[in-house]
This record gives structure tokens, C-alpha cells and sequence, in this order.
């Protein structure tokens, strides 16, 4: 740390931007759970980490105000440039802003925020989460909800190590998955994206390897790009513990966006919490 406790900020997403969009855009499974709640709640919604606009954008159509944060230049410039193609009246409804969560300072106050699909697994350090967490509950109005959504990590996943049968050291030798195939109609491109994860539990970080291979349509391969996502695991009572020291009460933990219980092999994990009114 230097002088003022202020680390060099690596955005992950810096290279990643455009491919995210390629591969993201298309997910869709858990807007009418957002949509379910900002009814619940009304306007205005917080979107934290709002990337390209997914969520955002969403919200905007069916008629909320939405205000973005993401501290990635490159994954707000795509939402900028989609924004801007949306009816004037749905343009004005959505507000971004460049901005890293744990020092989050918006105007105004929020029904609703939402932490929609992971973003809170990339702020690391433990001081840093609470202080997200107990900024968003500043900026909430009173009883207003935070949903933080994120995988069910695995903690079986291939760990790191010196020795055994375990991936020797980080990036090497991690086994490659296949994870899906990627359509980019304006480039007439095919991506394929594999993927390597490798897990130190004692740090609880996850280092997820995203190979992607650019083809033509007859297959032929354009360029292969490399993205390196460190993922910070937050466990279930570690994130109960955490909200509750930020000053939220933990209503719900659903197992996916369909709002079935969280248990043992859900494939995520939804936290919906309140503010506790002091
Ligand atoms: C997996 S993407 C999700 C984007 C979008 N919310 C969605 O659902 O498609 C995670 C986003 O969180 C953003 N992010 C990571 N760390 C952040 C931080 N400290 N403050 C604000 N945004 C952050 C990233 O830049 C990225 O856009």
C-alpha cells in the first residue's frame, strides 16, 4: 500500500469490454427477478458494476429511473454507445457514471440497488467490501433493498499448490473447459470460449482463464484472445456477516433467479437484504 492507501487499479475489464458484450448481451434469465423487485420497491434503481447496460438498460425500458456505476472505462463506453440508440425518453431515464463501488457517491437516494451478477466478487479486500456495502446503505431511502447476486462458488475447484496433482502454480498447466459458442453478427464471426479456473483457498480467490478463439464461419481462426478474471469467493454466512455489520437485515438467499431455495448445489446465489433503519 502507499502513502495513501491507494493500490494501482488493474480493470480486468479493460480488454474484455467488447467480448463481454458478445457473450453477455444475450443473458436474460434474471431480469424479471430485478424487474419483480424494482415493482416491489419503485424507482429510482441503483445499478452497481452496471457494465455494459444490461440490467440498466433493462429496467429503463419498462419505465425506471436507473443510475449506473462501473469503474471500467471500456465496459461503460459500450453501454454509453448503446444508450444512445434507445428512444429519447428511455435515454433520459438512465444516468452512468465512472466510479469504483467502495467509494460510491451518487446524488440522490435509491429504492432499490443492484449488485446483479457478480460484481461484488471483484472488490478483494475485506475493507473495501464493507465499505461498498455500507456506502450503498447511505444512498438507500429508507426500508430500500440490495440485491447482490453471484455464483454458488465451488470451493472443489482445482487448487493451487506446490506439489501433488493439483495445478502447480497459477496459470499453469489449469485444465481448458469448453464453455459455449458466440455469434458476432456485425463482424460475421464465430467466438468459441473455453475456460481454465484455478482457486488459492487462502485467499479465496479464483483466477478464471478465458480463452476465446475468433473464427470465421468456415473455421478458420482469426485470433485467439486470453482474458484473466481474479475473482474474489464470497461464502453464504461471510456475506450474511458482512451485510449485517453494513447495516442490512438479510430477508432472502435464493438458489437462482427463480427464486427456489439456496442449497447445496444451486448454481447461484442471490442475497436480497434491507436497510436497517437505525
Ligand atoms: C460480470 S460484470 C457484470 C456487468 C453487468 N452488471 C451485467 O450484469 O451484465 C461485472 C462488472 O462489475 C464492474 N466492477 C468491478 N469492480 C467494480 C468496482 N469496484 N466498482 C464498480 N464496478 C466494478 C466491472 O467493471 C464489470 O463491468
Amino acid at each position: 500500500m502507499g502513502k495513501n492507501d491507494k493500490q494501482e487499479f488493474i480493470d480486468p475489464f479493460a480488454d474484455f469490454a467488447e467480448i463481454y458484450e458478445l457473450t453477455h448481451s444475450g443473458k436474460g434469465d434474471d431480469l424479471s427477478l430485478y424487474l419483480e423487485y424494482a415493482k416491489k420497491t419503485g424507482p429510482p434503481v441503483l445499478d452497481i458494476g452496471s457494465g455494459t447496460g444490461r440490467v440498466a438498460i433493462f429496467l429503463a425500458e419498462k419505465g425506471y429511473r436507473v443510475f449506473g456505476i462501473d469503474v471500467s472505462e471500456n465496459m461503460l463506453k459500450i453501454a454509453r454507445k448503446k444508450i444512445k440508440t434507445l428512444p429519447k425518453a428511455v435515454q433520459d431515464r438512465i444516468r452512468m457514471k465512472k466510479q469504483d463501488m467502495s467509494h460510491l457517491d451518487v446524488p440522490g437516494k435509491y429504492a432499490l440497488a443492484l449488485m446483479p451478477y457478480g460484481e461484488f466478487a471483484h472488490v478483494f479486500e475485506p475493507k473495501r467490501q464493507l465499505q461498498a456495502l455500507s456506502a450503498i446503505r447511505k444512498h438507500l431511502k429508507k426500508n430500500g433493498l440490495l440485491i447482490i447476486g453471484m455464483s454458488n462458488w465451488d470451493p472443489r475447484e482445482e487448487r493451487v499448490s506446490l506439489e501433488g496433482n493439483e495445478i502447480t502454480r497459477w496459470g499453469h498447466s489449469m485444465p481448458l473447459k469448453y464453455e459455449g459458442i458466440f455469434e458476432d453478427k456485425k463482424n460475421d464471426r464465430i467466438i468459441t470460449r473455453y475456460i481454465a479456473r484455478g482457486y488459492d483457498p487462502s485467499v479465496q480467490t479464483g483466477l478464471h482463464v478465458y480463452v476465446h478463439e475468433i473464427t470465421d464461419r468456415d473455421g478458420i481462426l482469426i485470433a485467439r484472445k486470453t482474458n484473466v478474471l481474479p475473482i474474489r469467493y464470497v461464502f453464504r454466512y461471510e456475506m450474511e456477516l458482512l451485510l449485517e455489520k453494513a447495516g442490512f437485515i438479510v430477508e432472502n438467499i435464493y438458489g437462482h433467479y427463480d427464486k427456489s431455495e439456496f442449497v447445496y448445489n444451486s448454481r447461484r446465489m442471490i442475497f436480497v437484504a434491507r436497510k436497517k433503519e437505525a
